[in-house]
């Protein structure tokens, strides 16, 4: 649904070249849930900013339902017809809204409705449609000053399918949001993803927004997409990040001489007792020193460390048993591997516009 090849933004700022895209190729197919996530800085914004060309990119392409958006002309707010066309078919929701105080509820979902050309009475109509669909059918009148950040978001969201988009945006939808009002928001999306059938390209900070709501993530770096994959599929990759940080285990050896093994259970391994069987088995104490266990798109998930008594030469055939289980074992050599490079401040505050 959303393709971007061989994506590179290069911003020119006092005399210097900031490169913010480094060759990205990113994947949406159509009717998923896809988070990026990535340390500020990282080049998330610049990516969802390329793709509906708000940003225009310095090199490589960007493909929204089969349009190519790069060959159309302009950007920005100077956006040629078509472009401006094909971007009211994708919705961007933003952190701090963008809502007009000035203007009614009602009045701000009509906004880009007005833009569009669309009339008087028809307009009126599809805004409370929205406005219902959202849960605010009783705010039509209200202004968004009298509203709670969850409620401005839920307009932001009525504002950002105006246009009947096949694909939204949301860059940090949820960063300015406590945590039960973003489970909230995100169940929301879900629930537009679901009925709808639309298709969202979500990024954040949050690595439970990724694992309450995403089908997909990806993880940035510099520029660049370092991981990328279904939520199955990164925790099926042995030494994945984004794994390690959505299931994190901490947990460091007990002595010198002991090996440590994480364990991923996913799918119906997660239901058997492994680990009893492998210490009955091989007759060897086993350590648990550290696990995670979680549902991720109904399906049970978890990880655990363990250690076993012994140097690796010794438990290799332990470990052997793991893998012929079906289970992912990965032997953690050093220290503990539980860092991830994914801070959980807020991130620091963007220039955003209202995509017109
Ligand atoms: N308009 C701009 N002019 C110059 N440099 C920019 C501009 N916008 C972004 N950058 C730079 O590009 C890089 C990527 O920025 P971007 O906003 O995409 O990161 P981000 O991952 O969204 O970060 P955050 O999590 O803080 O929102 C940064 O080094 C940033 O300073
Ligand atoms: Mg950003």
């Amino acid at each position: 649904m959303i393709t971007t090849s061989g994506l590179t933004k290069v911003y020119q700022s006092r005399g210097r070249e900031v490169t913010a895209l480094d060759g990205v190729d990113l994947h949406v197919r159509e009717g998923e849930v896809y988070g990026v996530i990535g340390q500020s800085g990282a080049g998330k914004s610049s990516l969802i900013r390329c793709v509906n060309l708000l940003e225009r990119p310095t090199s490589g392409t960007v493909t929204v339902a089969g349009q190519d958006l790069t060959a159309l002309a302009g950007r920005g707010r100077r956006a040629g017809k078509e472009l401006r066309q094909a971007r009211s078919r994708i919705g961007m929701v933003f952190q701090h809204f963008n809502l007009l105080d000035s203007r009614t509820v009602r009045d701000n979902v009509e906004l880009p409705l007005e833009i569009l050309g669309i009339s008087g009475q028809a307009r009126t109509r599809k805004a409370l449609e929205l406005l219902d669909l959202v849960g605010l059918a009783d705010k039509a009148k209200a202004y968004p000053g009298q509203l709670s950040g969850g409620q401005k978001q839920r307009v932001g969201i009525a504002r950002a399918l105006a246009g009947d988009p096949k694909v939204l945006l949301s860059d940090e939808a949820t960063s300015a949001l406590d945590p039960e009002t973003t489970r909230s928001i995100l169940q929301l999306l879900r629930d537009l993803n679901q009925e709808l059938g639309l298709t969202v390209l979500l990024i954040t900070h949050e690595m439970d927004v990724v694992k309450t709501v995403c089908d997909s993530a990806a993880l940035m770096r510099k520029g660049r997409i370092v991981e990328a994959g279904t939520v199955g599929e990164l925790l099926a990759t042995p030494g994945s990040e984004l794994a390690h940080t959505l299931f994190p285990v901490g947990g460091s050896p007990s002595a010198p001489d002991r090996t440590v093994v994480d364990v991923t259970f996913h799918g119906e391994a997660a239901a058997r007792p492994v680990i009893s069987q492998l210490s009955r088995t091989y007759n060897i104490d086993i350590s648990i020193l550290g696990a995670a266990m979680d549902t991720v798109g109904g399906k049970q998930i978890g990880r655990m460390r363990i250690e076993l008594p012994g140097g690796f030469e010794e438990n290799v055939v332990p470990i052997g048993f793991l893998r012929e289980q079906g289970l992912q074992a990965e032997v953690v050599d050093g220290g503990p591997a539980d860092a991830t490079d994914i801070p959980a401040q807020t991130p620091a505050p963007l220039t955003e516009e209202v995509a017109k």
